[in-house]
């Protein structure tokens, strides 16, 4: 693996002196809230700490291994150029993220109407499908092309279409009820109870192309149009379940957003504004419940003592020690390869003779044959130069990408552990990890992995950590009371 340039995101605000190994110190047992993970989920779950609790005394701390906050959401640089190079796109209904990029003043970016954007699908020896990219300068032009595109679509697809946009917008309904004021939308202390009452958790328990089979979907659409977005987003198949796959088509609808400069800027706002002590490149081993409070110890030896321990990332791959120790389903992260290439495809490779001819974005049917699930571009620079980004089950070899593409300049891979491996029926672990104080953000993935149900979960857990801290009477120096007044504003809609 070339040097990955993830560190040029080097946020450096805030930054307690760590050593403070404040177990000698401290007065008192209760420490405030420590979260761990500081991606949207923790910096999520420190906001609405803060939004929703009547003291302005909690402390708050969150603890990051990496040198960066943001977590999953990270951009790379080619030729000096950024991208994102983990979670990319946001939907324009997801209400928390759109809030927090309007309170940073962050810039939402759209993909650009102009770019010459075509797409086709290929099944390893031919393309199944391809729109029509013929390079008008016209706005007008654009209009028919992509009314021609809508017909060649329709032809292939027929009424399916109509059929699965339905379902989208029926689950994206659904889920806008988290979204309701307090009065309407209780504190969930399980993510089942959680997904029922917003109508979502049947999609869990039965497999997407079952879904859509029943929804009255042709195959030809599950196989292909349906595939190729399921594999785009989550790497995977119409095996996932329904809801995974709902959540997956509708991030390929219109609309689509993110943040200029990068999607890890929403996580700096928020911790930036949440008054928390940050502790970058600090990787806590283990966490002990000792009767009234947790101590966390971290690779640093240091050793903080917490009321409330948040975890805000997967624990599929941390290497934390309970005591007492802990029990979650089995699950395993989904591991997507990221390849950057700056240089040009190689016609060849798609039985083509010219490279206008290889669509912007190439996607993918299961095959066993395929050793890529996408290749598209992120910008084109000339004729023969574009920045591109490929997405595989498989690291992809020097040799196999010296086929694929014909000019090769530059070349940035990364394995993200980028969501669950989606198993249906889904089974959750408890919000609640102990009975106690120990909270698991990540339970929520399994239902669907994106930035903004990471937030919706996060919500939901600091309401309850209020909810379930002011009934506690036992350590009179706990500051966490909830807020009696519900303030909470309902989104208004775009
Ligand atoms: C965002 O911009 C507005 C107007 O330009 C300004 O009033 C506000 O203070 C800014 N907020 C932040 C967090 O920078
Ligand atoms: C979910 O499935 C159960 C059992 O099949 C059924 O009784 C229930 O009505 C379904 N709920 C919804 C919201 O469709
Ligand atoms: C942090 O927030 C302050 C205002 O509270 C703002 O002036 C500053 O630019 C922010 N820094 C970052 C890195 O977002
Ligand atoms: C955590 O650190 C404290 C202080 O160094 C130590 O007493 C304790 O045994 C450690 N806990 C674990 C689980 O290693
Ligand atoms: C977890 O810890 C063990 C022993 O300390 C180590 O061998 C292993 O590589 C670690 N795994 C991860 C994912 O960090
Ligand atoms: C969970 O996974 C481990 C290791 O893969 C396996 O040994 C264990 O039997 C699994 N447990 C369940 C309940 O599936």
């Amino acid at each position: 693996m070339k040097n990955t340039m993830l560190g040029v995101l080097f946020f450096s605000l805030l930054i307690l002196s760590a050593p403070s190994s404040s177990s000698s110190s401290s007065s008192s047992a209760s420490e405030g809230v420590c979260i761990i993970g500081s991606g949207i989920g923790g910096s999520s779950v420190a906001h609405f700490l803060r939004k929703y609790s009547e003291s302005e005394l909690i402390r708050i701390r969150i603890f990051e291994r990496q040198v960066v906050v943001g977590g999953r959401m990270a951009t790379v640089s080619i030729s000096g150029e950024t991208f994102e190079a983990g979670a990319s796109i946001l939907h324009p209904k997801n209400y928390h993220a759109l809030n927090f990029a309007k309170s940073f003043n962050l810039t939402i970016q759209t993909p650009s109407l102009d770019s010459d954007s075509s797409f086709g699908i290929w099944d390893g020896h031919n393309f199944l499908f391809k729109t029509l990219d013929l390079d008008f300068k016209f706005p007008f032009f654009k209009k028919i092309l992509s009314l021609a595109n809508s017909f060649l679509m329709f032809f292939r697809y027929g009424f399916s279409l109509f059929r699965m946009t339905n379902f989208v917008e029926t689950t994206v309904d659904n889920f806008l009820k988290y979204y309701e004021s307090f009065e309407s939308r209780p504190v969930f202390e399980t993510v089942d109870e959680m997904l029922t009452w917003a109508g979502l958790y049947n999609l869990t328990t039965r497999t997407l192309e079952e879904e859509l089979l029943d929804s009255g979907l042709s195959p030809l659409l599950i196989q292909e149009l349906v595939t190729v977005i399921t594999r785009v987003n989550y790497g995977q198949s119409v095996s996932i379940s329904g809801l995974a796959g709902a959540v997956s088509l509708a991030g390929a609808g219109d609309g689509l957003w993110s943040i200029e400069g990068g999607n890890w800027q929403i996580a700096a706002g928020l911790i930036n504004s949440s008054h928390v002590e940050l502790h970058l490149h600090e990787e806590i081993e283990s966490i002990s419940y000792l009767g009234d409070h947790y101590e966390l110890n971290s690779t640093n030896g240091n050793s903080y003592p917490c009321e409330v321990t948040v975890i805000a990332a997967p624990l599929d791959e941390q290497n934390i020690s309970f005591t007492p120790s802990i029990s979650i389903p089995n699950r395993s992260l989904h591991h997507t390869h990221a390849t950057f290439v700056r240089g040009f495809l190689n016609p060849a490779y798609f039985g083509v003779s010219t490279g206008s001819e290889i669509p912007t974005l190439v996607g993918t049917i299961e095959s066993h044959d395929l050793p890529f699930s996408s290749i598209s571009v992120l910008k084109q620079h000339s004729e023969k130069d574009a920045a591109y980004k490929i997405f595989s089950r498989k690291p992809m070899a020097d040799a196999l990408l010296d086929r694929i593409f014909s000019i090769r300049k530059e070349t940035l891979r990364i394995n993200w552990g980028a969501y669950p491996h989606y198993n249906a029926p889904e089974r959750f672990a408890p919000f609640v990890l102990d009975g106690q104080h120990l909270y698991y953000v990540n339970a929520f993935e399994n239902a669907a992995s994106t930035m903004e149900t990471s937030a919706v979960a996060a919500e939901n857990i600091a309401r309850l950590i209020l909810s379930r801290s002011s009934g506690k009477t036992k350590s009179s120096s706990s500051n966490l009371k909830s807020s009696t007044s519900n303030t909470y504003d309902r989104h208004s809609d775009l």
